[in-house]
């Protein structure tokens, strides 16, 4: 069920059986020359999309545009402050929060949204403990799809180092399931495989300016080698991902009604 598709009825009735929600979140920005622009924000839609296919799920609108300074040298990129990022995502709870909702499963699409959703929730936290009246606690997920063990075994399987860090097989995949029209080939050769290290260094998108970066990584992928991505692997890891997100999310609401 999508928030945009309801009424405010719909929500009320809703509150009365869920209070939790899924909030998607991605990126508008470059991936690589095959990669769409709004890949984070169209792979984090649909596996949300697919979680509420049989369920009785309450989806958000998804927060399409993040944090990306990295990127900002390639064309088509939209960076948020993070500090923007936390303010949205700030609102986006307390809102919700008023209305009676409790539980709030970030899915997410883009490395560079983990560290300021944390600060985000951190903030919606302290302001909750500090305030003159009790409010009831709130609690929260944030995960991201390809962290799913069962998402990163097939990502390891199929792709190995290739995955790379970013404009990743797995991702373009999933868009290339989503939109075959819209994705071109990716005709380059493979990017230089990246040091385990690098992975540790730089996990959650903690890369250099944006100068630097496009220097370094002058097509825009990060070790991935896209060209190993295809349409039919997008359909198993966006439904794996949904599965595996539904499971996560019960987990949630069951921890939330213990
Ligand atoms: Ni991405």
């Amino acid at each position: 069920m999508k928030l945009q598709m309801c009424t405010w009825l719909d929500v009320q009735n809703y509150l009365k059986q869920s209070q939790g929600i899924v909030i998607p979140m991605g990126s508008t920005e470059q991936h690589g020359p095959s990669g769409l622009i709004g890949t984070d924000a169209i792979t984090s839609e649909f596996i949300a999309a697919a979680m509420a296919e049989n369920n009785q799920i309450l989806i958000a609108p998804t927060l399409s545009l993040g944090p990306a300074a990295f990127n900002l040298n390639f064309p088509g990129t939209i960076c948020l402050r993070p500090s923007t990022w936390i303010n949205i995502v700030v609102d986006c709870v307390e809102s919700l929060a008023h209305q009676g909702f409790r539980c709030f499963y970030f899915l997410n699409g883009h490395g560079g949204n983990i560290a300021p959703t944390l600060s985000a929730i951190q903030e919606v936290q302290r302001s909750r403990s500090t305030s003159p009246l009790p409010l009831p606690p709130l609690m929260f997920r944030v995960k991201s799809w390809w962290e799913f063990p069962e998402v990163n075994d097939l990502r390891q399987a199929w792709y190995g180092d290739g995955e790379g860090m970013h404009a990743t097989p797995s991702e373009i995949s999933i868009t290339k399931h989503l939109f075959p029209q819209m994705c071109p080939e990716d005709q380059l050769p493979p990017a230089k495989s990246l040091d385990k290290s690098f992975y540790q260094t730089h996990a959650g998108d903690q890369h250099l300016d944006a100068n630097s970066h496009r220097l370094q990584f002058p097509d825009g992928r990060v070790g991935s080698n896209s060209a190993l991505s295809n349409p039919a692997h997008g359909k198993i890891l966006l439904n794996t991902a949904a599965k595996a997100a539904v499971l996560d999310y019960l987990s949630l609401i069951e921890e939330h009604r213990a």
